[in-house]
């Protein structure tokens, strides 16, 4: 596998790229679970810089980070810095990177990593770009499936509910084409449905998809269930979604193999009762973004190569 540079977007990725990948994240599971880590970033400073809000993100960059006996810069909040004044975002990576090996970036608006990554001459890796992409929440998605179900081919995968403004859906539907006979099936209401992007993207790679509101039904199909909060930030007004929230009560209906992802935060699209069953595999999820995010801060930073 070519060592990594930039990590902007699901394109960058391959089938066998993605193995080669989970390979090293495997490697790096057993690595946290028997030891903590080790130091193959000693001496490495990353630098974290989020102009949107991030909890897990955040934290599992910076975890990953000091687990590889690295150290961390951690700008959650850009009104404590140069921002406030005016400074355009190309000149505070063009600051970070005199200082840094390394920055992971999150911006509202789409392309703003990609554009941040034109002028830096070290790696930027993207936590997210507005409602565009978030590589490696889908890389950690892919892998979380990987161990939970125990392969990437022949999945039948339902997503609900805001398939418009999710970047993690997008992404992550955008890694599922790569594989073989996955089938999508998109769970929203009207004024949510996945965007034409990302149908054409799909009908390209000869991905089959269907669309629908009728959830219950897609619950009973699917392999993994993927639920994303309304992101209520990236548009005005209020769409009912009640209908698209899972209950205890449905989950008789799926699968007794079946899991539920969910990128997280949850807001109120899963009750809380559903996190008692063993097929709820969100929290687990979380976990698995910490190796996923430690193999990649390796091989971009250490121009890993096979
Ligand atoms: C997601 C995001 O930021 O897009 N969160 C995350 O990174 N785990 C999902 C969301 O905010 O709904």
């Amino acid at each position: 596998m070519k060592p990594l540079t930039h990590i902007l977007s699901t394109e960058q990725f391959t089938r066998t790229t993605l193995e080669q990948l989970f390979t090293d994240v495997a490697a790096i599971e057993k690595l946290v679970n028997e030891k903590g880590g080790d130091d193959r970033l000693k001496h490495k400073v990353v630098a974290t810089l989020f102009y949107e809000p991030s909890t897990r993100t955040s934290s599992s960059f910076i975890a990953a980070t000091q687990r590889l006996g690295g150290t961390v810069i951690a700008i959650n909040d850009t009104k404590t810095t140069s921002h406030a004044k005016g400074e355009s975002l190309q000149d505070t990576i063009r600051t970070l990177e005199q200082y840094v090996d390394c920055i992971v970036l999150r911006h509202p608006e789409i392309g703003a990593v990609r554009q941040a990554s034109e002028v830096a001459n070290i790696p930027v890796i993207s936590a997210g770009d507005g409602g565009g992409e978030h590589p490696t929440q889908a890389l950690l998605d892919l892998y979380t499936t990987k161990r939970e179900v125990g392969r990437l081919d022949n999945l039948t995968v339902a997503f609900g509910t805001d398939l418009l403004h999710s970047r993690t859906v997008r992404s992550f539907a955008y890694m599922l084409s790569k594989f073989k006979n996955n089938h999508l099936i998109f769970v929203s209401p009207k004024e949510l449905q996945i965007g034409e992007d990302v149908k054409t993207y799909l009908k390209k790679q000869n991905t089959t998809f269907e669309e629908t509101d009728d959830m219950e039904s897609a619950l009973k199909k699917a392999d993994v269930i993927y639920w994303n909060r309304i992101q209520k930030e990236r548009f005005t007004g209020n769409v009912p979604a009640q209908k698209f929230v899972i209950k205890t009560t449905h989950l008789d209906l799926l699968k007794p193999d079946a899991v539920i992802l969910n990128p997280l935060p949850r807001i109120d699209e899963i009750e809380t009762g559903v996190d008692r069953d063993l097929r709820a595999a969100y929290f687990r999820q979380m976990r698995y973004g910490l190796y996923v995010r430690m193999a990649l801060l390796d091989n971009v930073i250490n121009r890993r190569t096979k």
